[in-house]
């Protein structure tokens, strides 16, 4: 069967999408949320499934091993917004999750959240990663996402992404509107993917404190363990390589898991046009990230 055509970016209530992510709409805005449920909320390639799984492992490790071995991550913990042909919709298979808490990821910008999250003030875990890695991980994900629109070349890509002309439009409003919203929502724990990448433990403590979960140690270290880049890649209910729209032969889901791989794409001029611009952007002092560690 061929594979459908790449699909266009369009304006939707100000933010660049696809309608992969947008015929579900009225569905989504209606979406019920539990008091209990949990959501994973990040700018595309932030980090996202690593910290799906570190959730996972820390709900239902224990408790259903089997899980581990049987169900792909994507299902346990399902993409709210997405709404692909001749599957089931992200919104429908959160419906049907047996699981309490729900784990729910999303990579909608705070503003078009179902507002069914805040009225049942459920905890929120917004991961946020350097817009520099963020940008080429995202570039090699759309080389190999058929769902994705077309890359084109790295250096127009490049000036895509500053014009916030990617699915989940502008990586800038998107990590910075979720902070603002930290400010007055206190079940928001914002991560960085930096940190995890530093030191996995230490933030998986600081997420167990926000959850209110207190796993003994040797669970902590199993977990710690298994979230690791190689063991995840080589994990099939992790890696994604049960999905038939990605094509693995021209890129991994799990491709490199560093901080810093955007200087082996930025050139020295990118890289100067690109901070300009940024300061321009980002002008909140609190909100700081680092594109190396
Ligand atoms: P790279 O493309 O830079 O390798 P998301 O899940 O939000 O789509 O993010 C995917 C990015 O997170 C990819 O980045 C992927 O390799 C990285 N990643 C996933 N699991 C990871 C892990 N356990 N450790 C480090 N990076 C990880």
């Amino acid at each position: 069967m061929d594979s459908p055509p790449r699909p266009q970016l369009f304006d939707f209530h100000g933010v660049s999408m696809t309608h992969y992510f947008t015929d579900n709409w009225e569905n989504i805005q209606n979406f019920q949320a539990r008091p209990d449920d949990i959501l994973v909320a990040t700018y595309p390639k932030a980090g996202t499934t690593w910290v799906s799984y570190i959730l996972d492992l820390l709900y239902f490790g224990q408790t259903s091993p089997e899980r581990q071995t049987s169900i792909p991550i994507y299902k346990r913990v399902p993409f709210l917004e997405i709404a692909i042909p001749y599957a089931a919709s992200g919104k429908d298979l959160v419906d049907e999750l047996p699981t309490s808490p729900r784990l729910i990821k999303t990579h909608l910008p705070v503003q078009l959240l179902p507002k069914s999250f805040w009225e049942k003030n459920c905890r929120v875990v917004y991961v946020a990663r350097n817009a520099k890695d963020d940008m080429v991980s995202y570039f090699h994900f759309d080389r190999m996402n058929m769902i994705q629109p077309e890359p084109g070349d790295w250096s127009n890509f490049f000036r895509r992404f500053m014009e916030g002309k990617m699915v989940f439009g502008s990586w800038y409003n998107h990590v910075s509107s979720w902070w603002t919203k930290k400010q007055t929502y206190s079940k928001l724990h914002y991560m960085f993917y930096e940190d995890l990448i530093e030191d996995t433990g230490r933030e998986i403590d600081k997420l167990c404190c926000f959850l209110g979960l207190s796993p003994s140690a040797e669970e902590k270290k199993v977990i710690t363990g298994g979230v690791q880049f190689d063991n995840m890649k080589n994990n099939g209910m992790a890696n994604y390589s049960s999905i038939p729209m990605m094509d693995f032969k021209i890129s991994s889901f799990m491709r490199k898991g560093k901080v810093g791989d955007w200087k082996n794409h930025f050139t020295v001029a990118q890289s100067e046009e690109f901070d300009e611009d940024y300061k321009r952007k980002m002008t909140d002092p609190t909100l700081q990230f680092r594109t190396e560690v």
